[in-house]
């Protein structure tokens, strides 16, 4: 199981002591190094096929701080409610809300398309930053259900119109995704002198869930939120500590595994062999042990929590907000209980949105920010956990 903690020291950290030992390693090693990296060919205007070329990445200084300044989230437009799913399974929209505290969800529907939904969310987060497409420097999608085998994170840019072709790539870590791209995005701010990173968490599970499965399809919905990570003076890092892990033996609780479409080979006849060609593959729908999750969520997230606000330097009592993973109400409520956070200090959104994995996060802190609950300068403490098994925990600070 790994077991990595944020090892960068943030001011706040030095000002409240109980740094980890690594963090002064950290520090006393790399702090005035500088490093070289390139994300694209220098000095090609195009490099063939029409492709344009991007600008190289500078040697920059290591060891800024990193903040957030701007969230977008985008929703589809088809609303389905518990007594719409009752229609499908059997079900009620008694047992959906008392058991998960869920009441609808939005499922993508037609034409919709989860990859422009996710650049309408970053659209809204580079203009509450009041930060041009042209500055954005890294763009991550965390998603477990792109539109393309080979990632979709790379359409984002085009579609908000950026011309410099900013490095963009997929993180999938199903519902801890965003976490994982927040904590991947700090790194490249802090260790590589990137200055605008987009951390995008979109999912459409929709497409991947039984809908005959009563056990399941009541949990899921579809969104996109979005959040700029941006580089700024160590006095000002916003990011004050982290923790992240997987394990894998967890999958059997959790999975969409990949199952061969059956075909017909005939061992030695033109030119095939046994077993070859591979078979056609497609993902199964959503298999999940509801049960075996729930108990691991309230087990390891406080856990994580507290490891990641130890990482800061902080106590539970002290943060503005908790923010979990919107799965389901009950386990937000144990985790609260475990830190001893007060609910009125829980942010959650779940019951109009259900658990939109990735996005889960980034659309709960957007509708928190823009409803002016949570401030800048706030602190929140929030954690995603779900397939792989994967969970992780990051306290920030808004604006
Ligand atoms: O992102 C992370 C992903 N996943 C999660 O976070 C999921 C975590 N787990 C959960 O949220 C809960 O385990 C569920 C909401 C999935 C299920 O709730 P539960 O309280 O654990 O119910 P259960 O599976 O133990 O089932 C209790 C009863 C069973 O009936 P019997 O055997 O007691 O007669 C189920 O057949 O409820 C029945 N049931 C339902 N009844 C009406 C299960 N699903 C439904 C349903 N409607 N949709």
């Amino acid at each position: 199981m790994a077991n990595a903690y944020g090892l960068v020291a943030s001011p706040a950290q030095a000002v409240r002591g109980k740094n980890h030992a690594c963090t002064s390693i950290y520090r006393s090693t790399v702090i005035s190094t500088r490093v070289h990296c390139s994300s694209n060919v220098e000095g090609a205007e195009t490099l063939g096929a029409g492709v344009a070329a991007s600008e190289s990445r500078v040697p920059r200084l290591l060891s800024k701080g990193c903040k957030l300044v701007g969230c977008g989230s985008a929703v589809p437009s088809l609303k389905v409610s518990n007594d719409d799913l009752a229609k499908l399974v059997d079900t009620n929209d008694e047992w959906i809300s008392v058991r998960t505290g869920i009441r609808n969800r939005r499922v993508l529907s037609g034409t919709d398309s989860l990859t422009a939904l996710a650049a309408q969310a970053a659209k809204n987060a580079l203009e509450m930053a009041k930060v041009d497409p042209d500055d954005v420097d890294l763009v991550l999608l965390c998603t477990s259900t792109p539109e393309d085998l080979f990632g979709s994170a790379p359409q984002i840019p085009r579609a908000l119109g950026c011309t410099k072709n900013p490095l963009a790539f997929d993180i999938t870590a199903a519902c801890s995704g965003f976490i994982l791209g927040l904590v991947t995005g700090s790194s490249y701010i802090r260790a590589m002198g990137f200055k605008n990173v987009l951390v995008i968490g979109a999912d459409s599970l929709s497409r991947y869930v039984d809908w005959t499965d009563r056990g399941t399809c009541i949990l899921f919905g579809d969104a996109a939120g979005a959040v700029l990570l941006q580089a700024c003076d160590s006095d000002d890092d916003g990011l004050f500590g982290f923790d992240v892990h997987s394990d894998g033996d967890g999958q059997r609780h959790l999975n969409a595994t990949m199952k061969q479409k059956e075909m017909e080979h005939v061992a030695g006849s033109n030119g095939s062999a046994l077993g070859f060609p591979p078979n056609r593959s497609a993902y199964s729908c959503i298999q999940m042990s509801g049960n075996e999750v729930f108990r691991f969520a309230v087990r390891a997230v406080p856990q994580s929590i507290e490891y990641a606000l130890q990482n800061a330097g902080l106590s539970a009592s002290s943060i503005d907000w908790l923010l979990l993973h919107q799965a389901n109400k009950r386990i937000l409520d144990a985790v609260a209980t475990r830190l001893e956070v007060p609910s009125e200090r829980v942010i959650s959104n779940l019951a109009n949105y259900g658990n939109t994995s990735a996005a889960s996060i980034p659309l709960a802190l957007d509708e928190a920010v823009r409803s002016r609950k949570v401030q800048p300068g706030h602190t929140i403490a929030t954690a995603g956990f779900g397939a792989g098994l994967t969970w992780g925990s990051a306290v920030v600070r808004w604006g």
